[in-house]
């Protein structure tokens, strides 16, 4: 065996994904309680858990040395009854970057190729490598998609395009009637993977359910990290047409999503009134930090989801300086986007801490 190629270098070549820092760590470093540090660098959910989701996480402790439910019926039954799909067509999975993955081993190999924004969601980069399967990569003027230009990277080796509205980190969201016509104009070929991670936080969502029901190849992809707050759990699904999720079946590790994680996501898909709650405070959030911006002349742009993405000059230096100050934002040099970086809204008090000392260093900076 040649030095070198083991495992093989497009293994070797693929990225770690680097999360945001984690609140432990950042209060060991600062020597600060855990409590003292405001944490706005992933997304998360600022009110924490569904009480409900919590309840039932409570009520699996004793059956832990049981191996959980393999099919997950009670889940996929239930989030069936609630999107109007049959069991068969919605597939859990342990957070929805594991679906991610799932999509790319059932559906590319070497010498086919994915389709994706140059400034999409890095799973759908590190999927797309793991599968050992070539980026077709599409620019992003403005920070946007624009489907047009998607389009022009489909090629007969795509097989997938995969596509988020609203799109973390950037922030963009595409019109309803564009996501359609542009799932309308897909070849056969291609599996349109439309994520739907901040679905829930969107004033006007897609739906790409009646176009699924025609037998296109649309997979939706969605996740409880996000306003159900249970990013810790890892839950995500999928839901498409029979063919896809038993595709997606076939490559799943058996117990792929664990009894607690299974039982926390049906508590918290019950909790009507902790999504209510997140979205009119994410709502109120959003406001106040795009005022805020505009008051300090900042590029600011508000997303249907739960994040502002803020252009800074230098996105590192902001990072370092608010780090420093216990409030861990996301810089974005890793996406190709160094005077950028993306703030997750948080509780109101955690907003106004976050504008405050970002004034203070925007101003010791000036
Ligand atoms: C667009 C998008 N897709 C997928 C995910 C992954 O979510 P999960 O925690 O379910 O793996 C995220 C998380 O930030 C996201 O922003």
């Amino acid at each position: 065996m040649t030095e070198g190629s083991w495992p093989d270098p497009k293994i070797q070549a693929c990225p770690i994904y680097e999360p945001g820092l984690p609140i432990e760590t950042v209060a060991r470093d600062l020597g600060l309680e855990p409590s003292k540090i405001v944490k706005l660098a992933s997304n998360e959910n600022p009110l924490g858990p569904s009480p409900r989701a919590m309840e039932a996480v409570v009520g699996t402790l004793n059956r832990l040395h049981d191996y959980p439910d393999g099919g997950t019926w009670r889940f996929r039954e239930l989030l069936g009854e609630k999107l109007g799909l049959d069991p068969l067509q919605i597939l859990p999975g342990n957070g929805s970057n594991e679906i991610l993955e799932m999509l790319a081993t059932a559906y590319l190999k070497p010498g086919e190729n994915a389709v994706f924004g140059e400034y999409g969601f890095v799973v759908y980069r590190l999927a797309t490598l793991h599968a050992k399967a070539e980026m077709r990569v599409a620019p992003m003027p403005n920070l946007a998609h624009d489907l047009s230009i998607l389009r022009k990277q489909i090629d007969d080796q795509t097989r997938i395009v995969f596509l988020a509205s609203p799109n973390n980190p950037t922030g963009d969201s595409l019109k309803a009637e564009e996501i359609i016509e542009f799932a309308r104009s897909l070849p056969e070929h291609v599996l349109f993977c439309f994520d739907e991670a901040y679905a829930e936080y969107a004033t006007n969502p897609v739906d790409l359910r009646p176009l699924i029901a025609e037998g296109r190849r649309i997979v939706c992809v969605r996740t409880f990290s996000k306003i159900h707050g249970l990013a810790g759990l890892r839950v995500g699904y999928a839901y498409s047409n029979p063919e896809v999720i038993a595709n997606l079946q076939r490559v799943r590790q058996p117990f792929n999503v664990s009894s607690v994680a299974q039982a926390g996501a049906i508590g918290a898909l019950k909790d009507e009134e902790h999504q209510r709650k997140t979205r009119e405070l994410n709502l109120e959030s959003l406001d106040y930090l795009e005022r805020s911006m505009l008051d300090l002349g900042v590029w600011v742009r508000r997303s249907e989801a739960n994040f502002v993405l803020l252009e800074v000059s230098s996105g590192a230096d902001c990072f370092d300086a608010l780090l420093r100050e216990g409030v861990i934002v996301r810089p974005l040099g890793g996406y190709g986007l160094p005077r950028h970086i993306r703030v997750s809204t948080g509780t109101m008090e955690q907003n106004r801490l976050f504008v405050d000392l970002f004034t203070r260093w925007l101003e010791a900076k000036s």
